[in-house]
């Protein structure tokens, strides 16, 4: 497969990138070959603005868009890597998310609100976060982000089969940072195949 792993971490020396950098290396050695799209290194642009709004009347999205496009068309499976914040997505993600992932390319709810105008992409969200996985499940953080992220936003994007891996306790000492480096790596390594909806 052909795997698009998007990154978001000003920092190259983070444990975000680091983790980046271990999923790469199990999807290659799975034989998968793997784009990287660095957010900030690249300099993308995730502010909404009049010009994505005036892509719907002419229907050309502006170019740094089509570019993001263009990599997720190439891609079977798509993995966004990205710090837990306010148990959201950090804006550079968000932004990323709104402007590419755009109604009439990538879903139109109107037609049919189940259904992606997306092939079928396998996908996968790494999430370091901070804190300690009884808080985030037992306060239905999880919970949230699962109805929120993978019910209501990859499910309109073809993301089949797709999960989230919450990375808990990501600024915790170098033991279990180290496990959370090798369970990325697994991630990568055991990418499943893209599926269509029915079949999940
Ligand atoms: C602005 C901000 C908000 C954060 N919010 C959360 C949060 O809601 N839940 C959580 O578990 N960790 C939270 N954290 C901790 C980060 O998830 C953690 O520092 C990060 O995963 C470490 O990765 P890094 O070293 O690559 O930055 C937050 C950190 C920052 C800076």
């Amino acid at each position: 497969m052909h795997v698009l792993a998007i990154l978001d971490h000003p920092n190259p020396a983070s444990f975000s990138a680091a983790i980046a950098q271990k999923f790469m290396e199990g999807a290659k050695a799975a034989d998968h070959t793997v784009e990287l799209a660095d957010l900030h290194a690249e300099g993308f642009n995730p502010l909404w603005s009049m010009a994505d709004i005036e892509r719907k009347d002419d229907g050309v999205a502006p170019p740094d868009v089509v570019k993001e496009q263009e990599r997720i068309a190439r891609a079977d499976a798509i993995c966004l890597i990205f710090p837990l914040f306010w148990w959201g997505m950090p804006s550079m993600t968000k932004g990323w998310v709104d402007r590419v992932w755009s109604w009439g390319w990538a879903y139109d709810q109107l037609d049919d609100p189940e259904k992606s105008l997306q092939r079928p992409r396998s996908g996968v969200l790494l999430i370091p976060a901070g804190a300690r996985s009884d808080e985030i499940e037992n306060e239905g953080y999880l919970a949230a982000m699962e109805t929120a992220w993978t019910k209501g936003t990859f499910g309109y994007f073809g993301f089949s089969p797709r999960k989230i891996e919450l990375l808990y306790g990501s600024t915790g000492s170098l033991i279990r940072r180290q496990s959370l480096l090798e369970k990325s790596y697994q991630v990568g390594f055991t990418l499943p195949a893209p599926k269509r909806l029915e079949e999940t």
